[in-house]
C-alpha cells in the first residue's frame, strides 16, 4: 500500500506557467492511490483549461467561490472539511500574498482559511520576485503559522532569466507529500511536552537577565511534533512568535516557573523535550520597586542563585519518566560538552548545535544539529529549523516509540 492511499489532498493552482506541471502532479498523486481535487484561481485558467485537471483527476474542478452548482455538490466548508492536505503548486507570489495577509477573496484562499488542513505551497515567480522583501516576509509570515514551503528551485527560468523561482519538480513535490502524510503518523496518540525559549529573570520591576535565544526551534519541533500526530504542550519563555496551530501553549517568564509548568506536563507525557535556553542563574534577590542609581555604589555586586535543571530533574524521575530529550547549545568542543551533558543530566537524547557557526543557532531561521545518544551520533545537514524540525521528530519518535 503506498503513503497516498486513499490520502485526501486538495491541490491548489494559481497563475503561473508552472501551472502546466501540475497535470503531472495530480496524475502521479493519483497513481500513488491519492484522491485529488483540484481547485483553480481565475489566473491558473488563464494557463491551462480546467478540462484536463477534471480528466485527470476524476473529479470536477473547483473554481468559483460562488458557484451554486458547485456549492451544492461539495461546498468550500466541505472541501476545506474534507481535505487532509492542501498543496498550492504553483504559489504565485499574489497568492502567497494573500495567504500572509489572511485574505479570503476568492474559493482557494477562503480554502485555506476555512481548513484545519496542513498547508503545503510549492512557490513559482521570477527569481526578482522571489527575492523581494515583500516576499520574504510574506514567506516568513507563513513559515511562523507553520505552512510548508517546499523549493523553489534554482534554474533558468520561463522569462529567460536564471534563479531561484522554479517550482519543484512533480516527482520531488510528491516525495514530500508522501513524507508528510508519512511523519503524520509517527506520533499518533503520543504526548509532546517542548520548552522553548529564553527565561527571564527579574533584577526588578523593569530589569532582567536573559539571552538571546528566539525559541524558533523549539516553536518548530513543536509544530513538527504536531503533524505527526502528536497531542502537544508546547512551554514558552518571552518570545514574539505565534503559537503553531493545533498546539497547546503554556506562557511562562521566569525558569522557577517555566520549572513548574513543565514538572506537570510532563507528568502526562510521552516524550519530553528541552530547547529552551534556561537562565542558569537568577538574582538572589528581586527588589520590589525600581533599583534607583543613586542609591547603589560605584561598584556595586549581584548575587546570582542557580536556578534548577529542569531537563534533568525530569530525566532523574522514577514514576511516570518520558523519553527526555536536551538541547546543547555550544561555541566550541561540540560533540564532547554535549556527550558530558547526555550522561550529566541522564537524557535519552541530546541535540548538539553549535552556535557559533555561521550558518545557524540562535537568530538564524537556519540549523545543523548532531543527535547524540548511548548508540552513537549521526549529523542532520544544515536546513531550516522547519524541516530540520521534520527530521528531529522522525529521529526523535523512532527512538522514542517502540511498538
Ligand atoms: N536546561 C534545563 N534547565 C536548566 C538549564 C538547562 O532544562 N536550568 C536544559 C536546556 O533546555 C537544554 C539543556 O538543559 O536542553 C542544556 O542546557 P545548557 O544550558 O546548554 O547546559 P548547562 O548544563 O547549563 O551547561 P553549560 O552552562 O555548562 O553549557
Amino acid at each position: 500500500m503506498s503513503a497516498l492511499t486513499d490520502k485526501r489532498i486538495v491541490l491548489g493552482i494559481s497563475g503561473g506557467i508552472a501551472a502546466y506541471k501540475s497535470a503531472d502532479l495530480v496524475r502521479r498523486l493519483r497513481e500513488r492511490g491519492a484522491d485529488v481535487r483540484v481547485v483553480m484561481t481565475r489566473g491558473a485558467q488563464e494557463f491551462i483549461r480546467p478540462l484536463t485537471f477534471q480528466a485527470l483527476s476524476g473529479n470536477p474542478v473547483h473554481s468559483d467561490l460562488l458557484d451554486p452548482a458547485a456549492e451544492a455538490a461539495m461546498g468550500h466548508i466541505e472541501l476545506a472539511r474534507w481535505a487532509g492536505l492542501i498543496l498550492i503548486a504553483p504559489a504565485s507570489a499574489q497568492l502567497l500574498g494573500k495567504l500572509a495577509a489572511g485574505l479570503a477573496d476568492d474559493l482557494l484562499t477562503t480554502l485555506c482559511l476555512a481548513s484545519q488542513a496542513p498547508l503545503a505551497v510549492a512557490p513559482a515567480m521570477n527569481q526578482v520576485m522571489w527575492h523581494h522583501d515583500a516576499t520574504t516576509a510574506n514567506v516568513d509570515r507563513l513559515r511562523s503559522r507553520a505552512t510548508h514551503i517546499w523549493g523553489p528551485a534554482a534554474g533558468s527560468q520561463a522569462c529567460g532569466e536564471i534563479g531561484p523561482g522554479r517550482m519543484l519538480e512533480p516527482d520531488e513535490l510528491v516525495r514530500r507529500v508522501e513524507r508528510l502524510f508519512g511523519n503524520r503518523q509517527l506520533l499518533a496518540s503520543r504526548r509532546v511536552v517542548v520548552t522553548a525559549g529564553p527565561t527571564r529573570e527579574a533584577l526588578d520591576p523593569v530589569r532582567y537577565i536573559s539571552n538571546r535565544s528566539s525559541g524558533k526551534m523549539g516553536f518548530a519541533l513543536a509544530a513538527a511534533a504536531q503533524r505527526a500526530g502528536a497531542e502537544v504542550t508546547l512551554i514558552a519563555g518571552p518570545v514574539a512568535l505565534a503559537t503553531p496551530t493545533g498546539v497547546k501553549r503554556i506562557d511562562v517568564t521566569n525558569a522557577l516557573e517555566m520549572r513548574d509548568a513543565a514538572e506537570e506536563a510532563a507528568d502526562a507525557c510521552d516524550i519530553f523535550i528541552a530547547a529552551a535556553a534556561v537562565a542558569d542563574f537568577r538574582p538572589a534577590q528581586v527588589a520590589e520597586q525600581k533599583i534607583k542609581k543613586s542609591d547603589s555604589r560605584d561598584e556595586d555586586r549581584l548575587t546570582l542563585v542557580k536556578n534548577p535543571d529542569i531537563v534533568a530533574a525530569i530525566a532523574a524521575r522514577r514514576k511516570l519518566r518520558p523519553f527526555t530529550v536536551g538541547f546543547a547549545a555550544e561555541t566550541e568542543k561540540l560533540l564532547e560538552h554535549a556527550r558530558g551533558k547526555l550522561q550529566r543530566k541522564g537524557l535519552d537524547l541530546i541535540v548538539a548545535n553549535d552556535v557559533s557557526a555561521a550558518d545557524g543557532g540562535f537568530d538564524s531561521d537556519r540549523n545543523s544539529v548532531t543527535v547524540i545518544d548511548a548508540n552513537g551520533c549521526e549529523t542532520l545537514p544544515s536546513a531550516l529549523k522547519t524541516e530540520l524540525a521534520d527530521r528531529l521528530i522522525t529521529v526523535i519518535a523512532s527512538r522514542a516509540v517502540q511498538e
